[in-house]
């Protein structure tokens, strides 16, 4: 299979038309076998209900071409399982994880050519997504939906690839105690753009959210978990229940443990502790893991002793050994590695 004449070491995060996207509906109670469609475009009721009430959510994972030429994905299950949540908070038909995983591996094999070839710097980005599609005007779930996923080939998350990035503290709430933040659902980042833009025009890569509760804690970033490393080399990452489940910090805090034998402590973490710590990062499958140097709280400069040059040295660790696995030059604990 020949692949497609792009220049993959200069690819950034966006949106590149591949050929296939998966689509599968649901009507009077059950969602249909699904199919591969060329059409990228939807045409939808003015009134669907993801329009009048943003009931979509939505999933990313990615694809990977390994050392030996493999393609395969990561922890796809986990995926399946997160957006079984998601849906069933938000009064949505449930996609079972299973199908969801065969749908994945369905959409990947038909764009195979676009996945970015091993050591290029660029995965392919696979976005599987659902949303209520019949026109509903009283607030309540809809009653059709359409679950699709799509794949796009992509750089880095944040420009300048493992470049330490400065974040702010944001004014801005992400989730509510008790509201959708431990679910992928458009909502959350719809009440975040506002924030980004924010935060990009006084020149910060991201937003860093704190519990709206307290406003003492920090709870994650718009798109990706928060990675801390104390002096004496332990992984610190915050525990919330408004924070979205990262599957790739759910990995690192494996990876440290059984492969890097650091500490790990999941627990919350306090604003006032941010000068205690060696390191920072953002985990995700976008972000993967992006060393933060900096953080900035109203003014006040949080320097991490890490820099702004390069990630820090445990963080680099945990980035090599995460991607090792993902690429296939690691071996993978059992399971985690789905080969297309
Ligand atoms: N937090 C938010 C708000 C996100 O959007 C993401 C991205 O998916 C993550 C965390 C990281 O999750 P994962 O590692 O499963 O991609
Ligand atoms: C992901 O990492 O898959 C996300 O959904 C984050 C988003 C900011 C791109």
């Amino acid at each position: 299979m020949e692949k497609k004449n792009i220049d993959w070491g200069n690819l950034g995060f966006g949106y590149v038309h591949t050929d296939y996207r998966f689509v599968s509906n649901y009507k009077e109670g059950s969602w249909d076998e699904g199919e591969l469609t060329t059409d990228p475009n939807i045409v939808l009721n003015e009134c669907a209900c993801v329009f009048q009430y943003a009931q979509t959510i939505f999933e990313g994972l990615k694809a990977y071409t390994t050392k030996d030429g493999k393609i395969v994905t990561f922890r796809p299950d986990l995926n399946g399982e997160r957006m079984e949540t998601s849906a069933s908070r938000l009064k949505m038909p449930v996609y079972p994880a299973k199908k969801f995983v065969e749908a994945v591996k369905k959409t990947v094999k038909a764009n195979e050519a676009y996945v970015p070839p091993y050591g290029s710097g660029a995965t392919l980005y696979i976005r599987p997504y659902m949303f209520g599609s019949d026109p509903i005007i009283g607030v309540k779930p809809a009653n059709e939906y359409q679950f699709r996923i799509f794949t796009t080939p992509v750089g880095p998350y944040f420009k300048g690839g493992a470049k330490p990035i400065t974040v702010r503290i944001s004014d801005f709430d992400r989730a509510a105690p008790h509201g959708t933040g431990h679910i992928k659902a458009g909502l959350n980042y719809a009440m975040s753009l506002y924030a980004i833009v924010d935060a990009h025009e006084k020149g910060f890569d991201e937003n860093m959210y704190l519990d709206p509760g307290t406003r003492t804690k920090l709870e994650e970033t718009g798109g990706a978990n928060i990675i801390f490393i104390t002096k004496d080399g332990k992984l610190v990452t915050p525990k919330s229940d408004s924070i979205l489940p990262s599957i790739t910090r759910r990995s690192l805090v494996q990876v440290a443990k059984d492969y890097l034998n650091i500490e790990v402590e999941e627990r919350e973490v306090y604003l006032s502790e941010l000068s205690d710590f060696a390191e920072c990062g953002l985990c995700g499958t976008a972000a993967v893991v992006s060393p933060v140097g900096k953080i900035v709280d109203h003014g006040k400069e949080i320097c991490l002793p890490a820099g702004m040059e390069e990630m820090g040295p445990v963080t680099k660790k945990l980035y090599d050994t995460l991607t090792g696995i993902q690429m296939g030059t690691i071996e993978a604990p059992e399971g985690w590695i789905v080969e297309i």
